[in-house]
């Protein structure tokens, strides 16, 4: 499968190891990643080699373990390359001194400097007793991370160091294997060939050589669809107005750069034919103007800018619409959001539109995370503030079950 990332085609996942007793667990769960076959980096820190040897882990995993950010055997800058090129980092054990680091946006080792560079999905798994877990420094720290998108497995119950009992205990290996499968591959690939086409970001509509009319889209809701589209099995084209890189990771994506409102319309109907899905995520100028030819200069006066409509790409779409091809919206209000999204879901005559109120902390454009409301003809199914990627996922789940409904 083509990727993305220079050095291998299968998943990349970082297992990040602290010191903690359940270290232990860490050998076997790297064993088992290796087994579905992912490529697997292992990065341990100073403490996690008091309970844990780097030799067993290095010997299990892909490549060497990966321990000192000063060390030349990781290449000059080891920490980039593994935040840059993991689809997926899993600190397990995430020890409570860990936690603190990353939710405080430290870089003072390999582990958080990798996490601080990090582009794909972070699952956090901690462990500790249940003290130091019920300790209002450490549940803030996780509050903090997962407002910014970061996944926290819950610990289990049960038997701790030292013959205690309670919350801490780091989930069975098993578990955290299902959790990372399901994020790296999706569940069972419910997309698998499905041609998805996806629009991402905000155009920019020129108004002279230099300055153009723009909206805050910054594009990162569609490019997380199309990259979880990817891993999980789709043939994906991104029509993006957005500066984005490219998605990268596991899974393929052919990325197109569309401008303007009528550069997107253009690149976006001439391969809706061929799409069995339209997921329209990008914010579409509703108006543009006639650029003027050379810099619009201040010594001639406030100029006056002529606004004209553009094309509705969406409506073109449900227009031509063939037979299954599944459509989907998405909807940014800022006021009285849940009524303006059903009225728009019904007025579009989409499949599935995706609503998004905009006024709401940490959702829509500019954040790394998102709040949504998914709408379509059986109801309305609120989806929480979460990470892009796990919104994409929610959204994606939706389409996969109307292409499949289209199917019977
Ligand atoms: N859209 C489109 N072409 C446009 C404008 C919007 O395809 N020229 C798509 C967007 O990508 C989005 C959906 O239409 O998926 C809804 O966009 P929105 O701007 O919320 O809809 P409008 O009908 O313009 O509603 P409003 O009255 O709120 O502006």
């Amino acid at each position: 499968m083509p990727s993305g990332t220079p050095e291998t085609d299968r998943p990349f996942v970082v297992v990040g190891v602290s010191g903690g007793i359940a270290a232990y667990k860490s050998v076997e769960l790297v064993r088992r990643l290796r087994e579905r076959d992912y490529h697997v980096a292992v990065i341990t820190t100073p403490a996690a080699e008091r309970f844990v040897s780097p030799f067993t882990l290095g010997t299990l995993a892909s490549e060497p373990v990966a321990r000192d950010l000063f060390s030349e055997a990781g290449g000059p800058i080891p920490h980039t390359r593994l935040g840059q090129l993991a689809d997926l980092i899993v600190i397990a054990p995430a020890t409570a001194d860990v936690i603190g680091r990353y939710a405080a946006g430290l870089g003072d080792d390999l582990l958080t400097t990798t996490l601080l560079a990090a582009r794909g999905t972070v699952l956090v798994c901690p462990a500790m007793h249940t003290e130091m877990w019920e300790n209002a420094a450490v549940q803030e720290n996780l509050a903090t991370l997962r407002r910014r998108g970061v996944l926290v497995l819950e610990p289990a119950s049960g038997a701790l160091a030292g013959g205690d009992e309670g919350p801490g205990r780091l989930p069975e290996v098993e578990v955290i294997v299902e959790r990372v499968a399901s994020l790296v591959e999706g569940p069972g690939h419910p997309l698998s060939g499905r041609r998805l086409l996806i629009t991402a970001g905000g155009t920019r509509e020129p108004i002279d050589p230099v300055r153009v009319l723009t909206n805050r889209s910054s594009g990162r809701q569609g490019h997380a669809l199309a990259e979880v589209a990817a891993q999980w099995g789709a043939e994906v084209t991104l029509v993006t107005a957005s500066e984005l890189p490219a998605p990268t990771g596991w899974g393929h994506v052919t990325t197109v750069r569309a401008e303007t409102a009528a550069a997107m319309r253009e690149e976006v109907l001439a391969r809706l034919d061929d799409a069995d899905a339209l997921i329209m995520a990008a914010a579409v100028a509703d108006f543009t103007v006639r650029p003027a030819a050379t810099k619009l200069k201040r010594r001639d006066g406030v100029p006056t800018l002529h606004l004209e409509p553009t094309a509705d790409i969406l409506a073109e779409a449900v227009a031509r619409r063939r037979p299954g091809q599944v459509l989907v919206g998405f909807a940014a209000e800022s006021s009285d959001a849940l009524r303006n999204g059903r009225e728009k879901f019904v007025r579009k005559g989409v499949d599935l539109l995706v609503l998004n109120d905009v006024s709401r902390p940490g959702a829509g454009f500019e954040t790394a995370t998102n709040e949504v409301v998914l709408i379509d003809a059986t109801g309305e199914e609120p989806v929480s503030l979460r990470s892009k990627a796990e919104v994409a996922r929610a959204v994606l789940g939706r389409v996969a079950s109307l292409l499949s409904r289209g199917d019977e």
